[in-house]
């Protein structure tokens, strides 16, 4: 990079106000909270920025000429996206590249969440940033090339690897869970493993990235989640346990629940690189769940 590119890139940050998109699904309203007492927050959703419209996303940026562009917008139907390849390659995999020339264009800083199904799996271990992706389904793989086309930019860009993101409303695992479970006894996945993470967690963790002393330094991909490993089916025994529920949460194989989507039996991510060097530390999923449940109505 050319030390004029790096004073351009170095130019932004969340004091020249923030940009976020998808800002109506799960994560983005957490972060329309959460990054607000930064600075200036414009939260826009898909009807007023369709970031699979280049042209859209350039006439936004020139307008709002940002600091920060936060993308929380993405393709999330994991199942759908089997047979919708085109909308999820489109949403995930161009679309990033889109707002990462914008960013460049406006000397924007670029915050982007990616997946832990980037992995296959098979690992023994939580996964690092560097291990070797191998996606196994459609959002896994357009997720992968978005990744890709954000850190291809000469930018001060943030990608995010997160995982098993639920929320007190909205469609999630828990709410799903909720709702099933006061219909009576519920059958759960007890064979994929990874670490739940309440959208105000990552939310919280996006805010200290951007809010770092020396942020633009420390640009780059990152794993992002709560620590701690449960499968589906120990995260639903303590979600029911949470709702003051008494109903039997019964393992199941993942063979007994087909999906069109094939998903990594195991996809915890080693947060340890964003914990070294900036010091970020999520809480463990347990702790995060019953802080959810404690904030009240
Ligand atoms: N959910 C998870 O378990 C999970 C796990 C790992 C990583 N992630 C990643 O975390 C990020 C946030 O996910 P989430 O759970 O908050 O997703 P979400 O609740 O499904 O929200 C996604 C938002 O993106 C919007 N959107 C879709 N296409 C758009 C477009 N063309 N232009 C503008 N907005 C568009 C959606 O709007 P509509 O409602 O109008 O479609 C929705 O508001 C994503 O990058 C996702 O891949 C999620």
């Amino acid at each position: 990079m050319s030390g004029k590119q790096a004073v351009t890139a170095h130019a932004g940050g969340p004091g020249r106000g923030m940009v976020i998109l998808g800002a109506h699904g799960q994560l983005g309203r957490a972060l329309a909270k959460a990054l607000a007492g930064l600075g200036p927050v414009q939260a826009l959703g898909r009807a007023d920025c369709d970031i699979g419209d280049e042209a859209a996303v350039q006439a936004m940026v020139r307008r709002l000429r940002p600091g920060v562009i936060v993308n929380a917008a993405a393709y999330t139907a994991v199942d759908k996206a089997q047979t919708e390849r085109d909308a999820a390659f489109l949403i995930n995999a161009l679309a990033p590249g889109y707002l990462a020339d914008a960013a460049l264009s406006v000397g924007a800083w670029l915050v982007h969440y990616s997946t832990d199904y980037v992995f296959d799996g098979t690992a023994t271990r939580p996964y690092r940033e560097d291990d070797p992706v191998a996606p196994q389904n459609v959002y896994g793989k357009t997720k992968r090339l978005g990744e890709e086309a954000v850190l291809a930019r000469p930018i001060t860009a943030f990608v995010l690897r997160t995982a098993w993101l639920y929320d007190r409303e909205g469609r999630n695992f828990l709410t799903t869970i909720r709702r099933l479970a006061a219909q009576g006894p519920v059958r759960v996945v007890a064979d994929q493993y990874g670490s739940p993470t309440p959208v105000g967690s990552l939310a919280e963790a996006t805010r200290a990235i951007l809010a770092h002393p020396h942020a633009a330094e420390c640009a780059g991909l990152y794993h992002a989640a709560c620590r701690g490993t449960v499968s589906w089916h120990g995260f639903a025994e303590a979600i029911v346990r949470s709702c003051g529920l008494a109903v039997a949460v019964s393992p199941i194989a993942t063979a007994d629940y087909p999906t069109a989507a094939r998903r990594p039996a195991y996809s915890v991510l080693d947060c340890g690189r964003l914990a070294q060097r900036m010091g970020i530390v999520l809480p463990p999923w347990g702790q995060a769940l019953a802080d959810l449940f404690g904030e009240g109505p």
